[in-house]
């Protein structure tokens, strides 16, 4: 067997797809070692989430820091003192600079409440029901240095309803996520999914190409 991979995490929230990456963990479902959580918030429940799963948490907040680049350089010597294999952004609300994703670049994914490329940025459930679409989800992808436009690793996709609101669709893609995250993390921990000139290079993946799973779909024989 070899190593599991050496996982950090960078949160700045509840922490919701943190819990389902420590659940595979733990399971014996995901081949992975979570090193550390950081957080650029000390009130990030996720941090509890951490704790309670013993996995060493780190909060580096961005206040008082004068630009970007002085944060990320801090963040990234943070980061590395557990010599992740893989970056693991759950939730961590903060634009990262070119020169931190260029150092771990295919190192870094993370996940983006909308079917990419359709809806980057913020507010993404609010958009899709202004627009009348029929159909929402989340992507997991790797992370360059334009927002929410990397290679896609992974879709989840949810129907839209009639009576969804902005709060039951961000509560319907969740389920997806945490379906969605763990089935990427596991690709790259077994070497079936990794970052290649550019594009993603599957291995053992149907098609070879990013799948698109919904609620029916058994993750688990991926
Ligand atoms: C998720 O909805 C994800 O799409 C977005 O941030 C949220 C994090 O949620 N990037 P949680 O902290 O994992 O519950």
């Amino acid at each position: 067997m070899s190593e599991p991979l050496r996982v950090v995490v960078l949160i700045s929230g509840s922490g919701s797809n943190l819990q389902t990456l420590i659940d595979g963990q733990q399971a014996g479902r995901l081949p992975i070692d979570i090193r550390a959580v950081v957080s650029n918030r000390a009130d990030a429940y996720g941090l509890e989430r951490a704790r309670a799963a013993g996995i060493p948490t780190h909060v580096l907040s961005h206040r008082g820091y004068a630009d970007r680049a002085h944060y990320d350089a801090d963040l990234a010597a943070l980061v590395d003192e557990f010599q992740p294999g893989l970056v693991v952004l759950a939730g961590f609300m903060r634009i990262l600079t070119p020169a931190f994703v260029a150092r771990y670049s295919g190192r870094l994914i993370n996940i983006h409440p909308s079917l990419l490329p359709a809806y980057r940025g913020l507010r993404t459930h609010e958009r899709v029901l202004a627009d009348g679409c029929g159909e929402h989800g989340c992507s997991v992808h790797f992370v360059i240095p334009e927002l929410d436009a990397g290679p896609v690793i992974v879709q989840a996709r949810v129907p839209v309803e009639p009576n969804d609101t902005p709060e039951s669709l961000h509560q319907k893609v969740q389920v997806q996520e945490h379906r969605a995250y763990p089935l990427a993390v596991r690709w790259i921990a077994e070497g079936r999914a990794c970052l290649d000139n550019g594009e993603v290079r599957f291995q053992r993946v149907p098609d070879g190409r990013p799948p698109v799973i919904d609620a029916d779909t058994d993750i688990d024989a991926l």
